[in-house]
C-alpha cells in the first residue's frame, strides 16, 4: 500500500484521434495481407491516422486541452506535465515542454518518460508522488503516440497493428480512501531486444531485421511479446490485488493495454474476469501504445460507464520490456 499524505486521483480526462481512417482493406493494397486475417489475429478493423506533415504533439495539445476543460482547471494551475511517449516529435525539447507552451501552462515543470506501451502508468505514477508529497496541487499525464510514423509501411508484420491517438488526464488531490490506491511497476532490460525502435545508433543485426531499410521503424518478435504480454498483465494484476486484499471480483472495470484483443482475452481468462468490465477501443484504433489507456477511460467516462466508488485496475505492458498495474477508486 502506498503511504501517503494526500488521496491522488484523476480529476478531468480528455482525448484525441486524428479524422483520417485506415481501413483493413487500405492495407490490402499496400501489404500482402487480408482483413479477415487482421481481424482474426488482432481484433483491428481499421486505426486512424496523421497526415505526415502533421507533428504527433498537435494530439497532445488538444487531448490536454479537453482534459483540462474536463477538470475545470486553467493552465495556470497546472505545476507537472509528464508526457508518456515512444514516438516524440524531437529528441529536444520534449513532448511535454512542447506542449506546455500551447497551452499556456506557464507555472508547470515538464518532461517526458519513455516506458513503451506501459508508459503512461510509468507517468501516472511519477506525478503522483508529487502530489501525494504536496510538492504539486494539479499534474497533466498525457500518453501521446503517433506511431504512423515509426511503422515500415511495407511490413505486414508490424504495419497492420498501429494507430495514431493521445489521452491526457488531470491528477489532482481528492477525497480520503479515493484515487490510486497502489501500483506497480516492472522492467526488464535483459529482454529489451524483443521491441527496438533504433534512433541515434543501429547495430548491423538491427539492420538485417529491416531489409526495406526503414532503419527508424519499429520491430518486435511477436510471438514472444505476445507470451510475454500475458503472463506480465496477469501477474501486474495480481500484485495489486493482493497489496490491496482486493478479490478480482470487486473490479467494476479494467482497463488494459490494448494491443491485440487475443492478449486481452487471455489474460482476462487467466485471471478469471468477464469482458463487460473493459472497454474496448482496439477495433477502430489499433494498437496506439502508452495513448489506449488514457483514451479508453476517457471514452468510457463520457459514455457515461464509469462511476464514483468503482474500483478500476489499469494494467499495461511493452517495449524495455516493461509492464506495471495501477488499482484506482474512481473519484469522479
Ligand atoms: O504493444 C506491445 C507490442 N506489440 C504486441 O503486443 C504484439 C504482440 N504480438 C501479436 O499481437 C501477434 O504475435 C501478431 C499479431 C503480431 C502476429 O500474430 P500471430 O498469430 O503470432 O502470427 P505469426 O507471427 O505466428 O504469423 C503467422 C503467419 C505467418 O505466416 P507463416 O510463416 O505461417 O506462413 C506470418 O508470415 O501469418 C503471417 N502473417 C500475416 N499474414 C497476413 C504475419 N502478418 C500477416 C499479415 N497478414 N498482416
Amino acid at each position: 500500500m502506498i503511504k501517503s499524505t494526500k488521496s491522488v486521483g484523476i480529476i478531468g480526462t480528455g482525448s484525441f484521434v486524428p479524422e483520417k481512417v485506415l481501413t483493413n482493406n487500405d492495407l490490402e493494397k499496400l501489404v500482402d495481407t487480408s482483413d479477415e486475417w487482421i481481424r482474426k489475429r488482432t481484433g483491428i478493423s481499421e486505426r486512424h491516422v496523421l497526415d505526415e506533415d502533421v507533428p504527433n504533439y498537435t494530439m497532445g495539445i488538444e487531448a490536454a486541452k479537453r482534459a483540462l476543460e474536463d477538470a475545470g482547471v486553467e493552465p495556470e494551475e497546472i505545476d507537472l506535465i509528464i508526457v508518456s511517449t515512444e514516438t516524440p516529435d524531437y529528441m529536444s525539447p520534449s513532448m511535454a515542454c512542447i506542449i506546455q507552451g500551447a497551452i499556456g501552462a506557464v507555472n508547470a515543470a515538464a518532461f517526458d518518460i519513455n516506458a513503451a506501451c506501459t508508459g503512461f502508468i510509468y507517468s501516472l505514477s511519477v506525478a503522483q508522488q508529487f502530489i501525494a508529497n504536496g510538492v504539486y496541487k494539479h499534474a497533466l499525464v498525457i500518453g501521446c503516440e503517433g506511431l504512423s510514423k515509426i511503422v515500415d509501411w511495407k511490413d505486414r508484420n508490424t504495419c497492420i497493428l498501429f494507430g495514431d491517438a493521445s489521452g491526457a488526464v488531470v491528477l489532482g488531490v481528492v477525497d480520503e480512501g479515493y484515487g490510486i490506491l497502489d501500483l506497480f511497476l516492472g522492467s526488464n532490460g535483459a529482454e529489451g531486444m524483443k521491441i527496438t525502435i533504433p534512433n541515434l545508433y543501429i547495430s548491423e543485426e538491427e539492420k538485417k531485421k529491416r531489409p526495406n531499410g526503414k532503419f527508424n521503424s519499429l520491430w518486435m518478435d511477436g510471438k514472444e511479446v505476445f507470451k510475454f504480454a500475458v503472463k506480465a498483465m496477469s501477474t501486474a494484476t495480481m500484485h495489486v490485488l493482493d497489496n490491496l486484499n482486493l478479490d478480482i471480483s470487486e473490479l467494476d472495470f479494467i482497463f488494459p493495454h490494448q494491443a491485440n484483443t487475443r492478449i486481452i482475452d487471455g489474460a482476462i481468462k487467466k485471471l478469471g474476469i468477464t469482458d463487460d468490465k473493459i472497454h474496448y477501443i482496439i477495433n477502430k484504433y489499433g494498437n496506439i501504445s502508452s495513448a489506449s489507456i488514457p483514451v479508453a477511460m476517457d471514452e468510457a467516462q463520457r459514455k457515461g460507464k464509469l462511476k464514483k466508488g468503482d474500483n478500476m485496475l489499469l494494467v499495461a505492458f511493452g517495449g524495455g520490456l516493461t509492464w506495471g498495474s495501477m488499482a484506482i477508486k474512481w473519484n469522479k
